[in-house]
């Protein structure tokens, strides 16, 4: 079976959050299943495209609108990655140093029309289409309405959903950059009075998936204004948990963190790590140490992140290290509290791949108070490394994490609040104070599997389900 999934993001190439994880790992776990799964995604301007190696497969032009914009299409040739990866190369629009802009509708717009230009000219089409996020949204309303695509039409299409929030809208002054289609399907593309690329194609694809079972049922109930549409087309709509890439994430063979440590070696190899990150950060070793790793914005609970450790450090004798970037206002307020809590408070503004390792094989608990979270691929790093969870039951960390008062593994909280994330961590200093118990878990936690290989499965089934 050959499946193409289209993404914005594919880690190690481009990564800003776990999209990137996810594209860079089911892929290549479909392909050890027998599968011919590959990716295409944009070409940017990073440390990959440049250092790296491509042979250019084709060469042609697009029509966006009155523009015609010429594109090529190129191959990795890096030996090091698992499955076929594909770019849309096209100087003016994608070769940029970032992945995301305020307005990148002509960006991803042309990228999904490439896309669709190039799998049109292969003779070897793909069984599965498989598209993630809003950037690639527009694809299977085009591959089922657009006069240029009609021969694709047979070709199943599939979107998964991995974060509602961002829908893409676009306004109708772009509409006749759309590849021509019947104008009697334009409400196909509409969401209240806006060009919707999620929600085209929520409508449109053969599937619908979400990144864990409990997001998919959240989402009937909240989902930035689309939960009348998810709720009507649920027949066609699944929860798919999220796995690992157990390659990458393995604190056995981790070539980031300070020490490698097993189940068996897990004490001394976490405490390695966790005396460097201290002592790097002027943080006290010997206290209980709480990270917090992630995108500092709303939906990951991060603005009541300040309060809730200034509060917390007053009472309780932990350490805290925080590793993130998002909103001015927040970093602002961490950093400030550096001030306050010296020698027990430190934070890192900013990306730092190498670093998030490190932490996550260094710490004692990860915190996740999130609003919202879609699947959260922190929790099960975490617990490959030994660190317990602290974390808000909500979406896949609901479908992941259990807590310890319930024969469980992880501390979790049903608010989100500075009380109750404060009470979590309460609890969280008292388990790791009674020391037989904290250590039993920590092997406990490193032998839980959340390898890809039972997800990638359920997305060949479903592929197979429709083919
Ligand atoms: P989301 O995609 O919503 O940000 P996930 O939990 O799915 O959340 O994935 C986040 C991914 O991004 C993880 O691999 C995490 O380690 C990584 N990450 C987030 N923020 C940073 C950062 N500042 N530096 C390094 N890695 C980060
Ligand atoms: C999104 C979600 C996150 C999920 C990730 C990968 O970024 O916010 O919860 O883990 O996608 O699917």
């Amino acid at each position: 079976m050959k499946i193409i999934h289209v993404s914005a993001e594919c880690y190690p190439i481009a990564k800003i959050g776990g999209l990137a994880d996810v594209v860079g790992a089911l892929p290549k776990y479909q392909y050890q299943l027998g599968a011919d799964s590959s990716v295409i995604m944009p070409f940017y301007n990073n440390k990959f495209t440049k250092t790296n190696r491509f042979t250019e497969l084709h060469e042609s032009e697009l029509k966006l609108g009155h523009d015609t914009i010429p594109y090529s299409v190129l191959r990795a040739e890096a030996p090091d990655l698992e499955f076929p990866i594909y770019f849309i190369h096209i100087e003016h629009l994608l070769y940029k140093e970032y992945v995301y802009s305020d307005n990148d509708v002509e960006r991803f717009l042309a990228f999904q029309i490439a896309t669709m230009d190039w799998i049109l000219s292969l003779e070897n089409k793909p069984d599965i289409i498989h598209c993630h996020d809003h950037h690639t949204g527009l694809i299977p309303f085009m591959a089922q309405e657009s006069y240029n695509y009609k021969s694709l039409n047979k070709i199943p299409v599939i979107t998964t959903i991995h974060n509602a929030q961002y829908q893409g809208w676009m306004s109708y002054e772009y509409l006749h950059k759309i590849p021509e289609f019947n104008s009697k399907y334009l409400g196909l593309l509409d969401w209240n009075g806006i060009i919707n690329p999620l929600a085209a194609s929520i409508k449109c694809a053969w599937r619908v998936t979400t990144v864990s079972p409990s997001y998919m049922e959240e989402l009937k109930e909240q989902a930035n204004g689309l939960e009348n549409l998810l709720a009507a087309e649920s027949a066609k709509c699944v929860g798919i948990l999220n796995g690992i890439d157990t390659d990458v994430w393995n604190p056995e063979t981790d070539s980031f963190i300070i020490k490698n440590y097993t189940k068996t070696t897990v004490t001394s190899g976490k405490k390695a790590n966790k005396k460097w990150l201290c002592k790097e950060y002027d943080l006290d070793e010997t206290k209980p140490l709480f990270a917090f790793i992630g995108r500092l914005v709303g939906e990951k609970g991060a603005g009541l992140l300040p309060k809730v450790f200034n509060e917390i450090l007053k009472s309780k004798d932990i350490s805290i290290f925080l590793l993130g970037s998002g909103f001015k206002e927040t970093e602002t307020e961490l950093l400030y509290l550096k001030n306050l809590h010296s020698g027990n408070y430190n934070t890192y503004i900013g990306y730092d791949e190498k670093l998030s390792h490190i932490i996550y094989a260094s710490a004692d608990f990860l915190l996740m108070p999130s609003r919202v979270e879609p699947c959260g691929l922190n929790q099960m790093y975490a617990l490959r490394y030994g660190t317990v969870p602290v974390v808000r039951s909500i979406g896949g960390l609901k479908d992941t994490v259990v807590d310890i008062d319930s024969k469980g593994f992880g501390i979790c909280h049903q608010d989100v609040s500075i009380a109750s994330i404060i009470e979590a961590i309460k609890r969280a200093s008292d388990f790791y104070d009674n020391k037989e118990a904290f250590n039993a878990n920590r092997k406990n936690i490193m032998s839980l599997n959340h390898s890809w290989e039972v997800s990638a499965k359920a997305y060949l089934n479903l592929y197979n389900s429709i083919n």
